[in-house]
């Protein structure tokens, strides 16, 4: 099957190439498509004549959103929208990514895939345009709600994630505050890639919460990495409001899903990505 991947160099996009390599993928970054100029995606997207469309391309800086949220609904909202239009108009399916910044966490039990979006941010808000334009213009489709990711890409210009992130930083400090009062579950990209490797396999369709299983808040998160790479730091529990950020993030954020059974534990996914960073040298 000749699938095209939208967004190759990100967290996931990085995870999905090789989840496919048994597929035609032709993996595309930004500099093979810009999903703001919008009128650019119908004509690109049909000159690859693809089977299936993923579209792991997204504006993810959550705090930048809030400044820039024109460039980040036109790419991911509109231009999700224009995916969906044209993957219906040559009868492929589309996945698309979105993600728990769509809850407004209020919340105590965590959202199932019925659940009503209301984000509190302008990332959550394009987010969530973008779930409904592919609702509106797609056919079929699947729209995955992920949380919390982490993982290695391989752009240049991605961030680090969170992983990666409390190990640097360990290396420069011997004590780290760290937020304990947001829930939700880290989701390795390996794992979500497979996942989604999976559901393209299965029947289902529309809307799909895959993340690892369990929950936690950063800090316990940060806790976990050091216990599994081994590494001696002071951690200290502190609110959100520690750290005034321009985004609202949801407090209790966790995806339940209906339709599958969990993936793995997010511990042991974080286990697994520990070794391979330490495996790596990285
Ligand atoms: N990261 C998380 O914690 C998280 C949580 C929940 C849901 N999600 C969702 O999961 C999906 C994958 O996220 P991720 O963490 O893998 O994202 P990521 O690492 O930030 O990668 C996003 C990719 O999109 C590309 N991109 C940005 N603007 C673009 C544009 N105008 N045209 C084409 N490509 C563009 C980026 O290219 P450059 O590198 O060149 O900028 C980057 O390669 C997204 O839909 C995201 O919203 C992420």
């Amino acid at each position: 099957m000749r699938i095209l991947l939208v967004g190759a160099q990100g967290t996931l996009g990085t995870a999905l190439q090789p989840a496919f390599h048994d597929q035609e993928l032709v993996a595309w970054d930004q500099t093979d498509i810009d999903l703001s100029d919008l009128s650019s995606i119908a004509p690109k997207v049909q000159s690859v004549q693809p089977q299936l469309v993923i579209n792991a391309a997204a504006f993810t800086d959550v705090d930048r959103a809030e400044q820039d949220e024109p460039r980040a609904t036109a790419i991911n909202g509109s231009a999700v929208g224009e995916l969906a239009a044209v993957c219906a108009k040559i009868g492929v399916t589309l996945v698309q990514l979105s993600t728990d910044y769509v809850f407004d966490g209020r919340q105590t039990n965590g959202y199932d895939e019925s659940a009503e979006p209301a984000p509190l941010s302008a990332y959550g808000r394009s987010k969530y345009r973008g779930e409904q334009l592919l609702q509106q213009r797609g056919r079929d489709w699947i729209l995955v709600r992920t949380s919390r990711l982490f993982g290695q890409a391989r752009g240049t210009s991605s961030k680090l994630d969170f992983v990666q992130r409390m190990l640097q930083q360990a290396t420069q400090s011997d004590m780290l505050s760290v937020v304990d009062d947001e829930i939700s579950s880290p989701t390795y990209a390996e794992d979500l890639a497979q996942a989604v490797a999976a559901l393209i396999d299965s029947k289902v369709r529309g809307v799909v919460h895959r993340t690892n299983d369990g929950a936690c808040t950063w800090y316990e998160f940060a806790r976990e990495i050091f216990a599994q790479a081994g590494v001696s730091v002071k951690l200290e529990p502190v609110p959100a409001s520690a750290f005034p950020r321009p985004a609202v993030r949801p407090k209790y954020s966790v995806l339940r899903s209906t339709k599958l059974p969990p993936l793995r534990h997010w511990r042991e996914a974080v286990g697994d990505y520990v070794r391979t960073l330490k495996r790596n040298d990285l």
